[in-house]
């Protein structure tokens, strides 16, 4: 079997976090038979100092004609004083946007080996948690119309909301096939209360919620659920919610798994071909200096494997080596609360020897 893979290194960590997953994936690939190709494409703050552009027309090109795209993340202080058109974040957009990735999937899971580091009260820890946010992530008012005008107190600046029926649909599809293999309840998360969108929103969602009587189906409101992901959160098994909303709270839930550094996500369209990215940025803070988590890429390496090419128990074995992993006691700086801890290299090596079965 030969895969194709786009890498979008990007900037910061971003780099160095790739390059992790790629080792990881080359040794899956080793074991396996599986013959992984890697072309890296531009984006972000690395293609403005290159090309002038955040998302050059040749890695939108190279990214559609990939069997699947890996992404660091994007950004930095060095290009945070440019015109919003040619900010590095602008590339994120555009990238979904032109690989029509509707879907974004976030787990958020307490890892037992970690459950020291998440803040909750030690009873809900103990109870733990395992959440699957689908977020939409074309619609909503990160692509309505925008601008600034004069209003009635002078300058004013505007975005709008708007999600079509047809788009709505579609991410209910995804959350409700997704629940039928987990645990078979979705939280549709809304204001409905407030917003003309998600009394739509919820509308909708009831009437696919009818193709799927096997599966509950409950409403909540987005200020009550950023409560309950903190209250409650081992009430929660799949998430459906819009593509501002989902970007709220899946920060809030990647909080309370312990580390940002540890969390995986995977956008997708119609196709198989999916962008697979660590929910974290780019931490200008870390960068360059091999101390930065790596899991939370490879880790999407993972669900790349998965969502993307059907390649079930190759996922599993990635995600096996990093249980191994972090239950052997192994933590970058991010987990190690000043303890000893691990360079970025070191756990990619750990996580590798767990892969191969190796002593760690
Ligand atoms: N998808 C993306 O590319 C993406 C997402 C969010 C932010 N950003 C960009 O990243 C830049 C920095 O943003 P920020 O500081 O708000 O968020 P961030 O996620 O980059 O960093 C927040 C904090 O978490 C730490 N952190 C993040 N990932 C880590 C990892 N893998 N290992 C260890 N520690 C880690 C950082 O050191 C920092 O202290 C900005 O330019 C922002 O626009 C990009």
């Amino acid at each position: 079997m030969k895969l194709n893979i786009g890498l979008l290194r990007g900037d910061g960590i971003g780099p160095e976090i790739v390059d992790s997953a790629v080792k990881v994936l080359e040794a899956v690939g080793e074991k396996k038979g599986i013959e992984f190709k890697f072309t890296p494409y531009l984006i972000g703050g690395a293609a403005i100092d290159a090309t002038g552009k955040p998302l050059p027309e040749e890695t939108v090109k190279g990214c559609l004609a990939s069997d699947s795209v890996l992404l660091g993340a994007v950004g930095g202080p060095k290009w945070d004083t440019l015109p919003g058109g040619i900010r590095p974040e602008k590339a994120l957009l555009g990238i979904r946007s032109a690989m029509e990735l509707f879907t974004n999937l976030r787990p958020a899971k307490l890892y037992p080996a970690l459950k020291g580091d998440c803040p909750l009260r030690e009873d809900i820890v103990e109870a733990g948690f395992d959440i699957l946010i689908v977020r939409e992530l074309t619609g909503g008012i990160y692509f309505g119309d925008r601008g600034m005008r004069e209003g009635k107190y002078g300058e004013e600046a505007y975005d709008t909301e708007c999600y079509s029926r047809f788009e709505i649909e579609r991410i209910a599809k995804v959350a409700f096939e997704a629940a039928a293999k987990r645990n078979k309840r979705v939280v549709s998360i809304d204001k409905a209360n407030v917003l003309d969108t998600s009394r739509l929103w919820r509308k909708v969602v009831h009437e696919i919620a009818a193709d799927y009587p096997d599966i509950e189906c409950t409403d909540m409101l987005v200020d009550n659920a950023a409560m309950q992901l903190v209250r409650n959160p081992g009430q929660f098994d799949v998430i459906v919610t819009t593509n501002m909303f989902g970007d709220i709270l899946s920060d809030e839930a990647s909080q309370i798994t312990g580390s940002i550094g540890m969390l995986p996500s995977a956008s997708l369209g119609t196709t198989s071909r999916g962008l697979y990215e660590p929910i974290h940025g780019s931490a200008p803070d870390i960068a360059g200096q091999n101390i930065a988590n790596p899991i939370a890429t490879i880790l999407s390496a993972a669900m790349m494997l998965k969502y993307s090419f059907d390649l079930n128990s190759e996922s599993d074995m990635i995600t096996d080596a990093v249980d191994k992993v972090l239950e052997a006691g192994y933590r970058t700086a991010d987990l190690a609360h000043g303890g000893p801890h691990l360079t970025t290299d070191e756990v990619t090596a750990k996580i590798i020897n767990a892969l191969r079965g190796e002593k760690i």
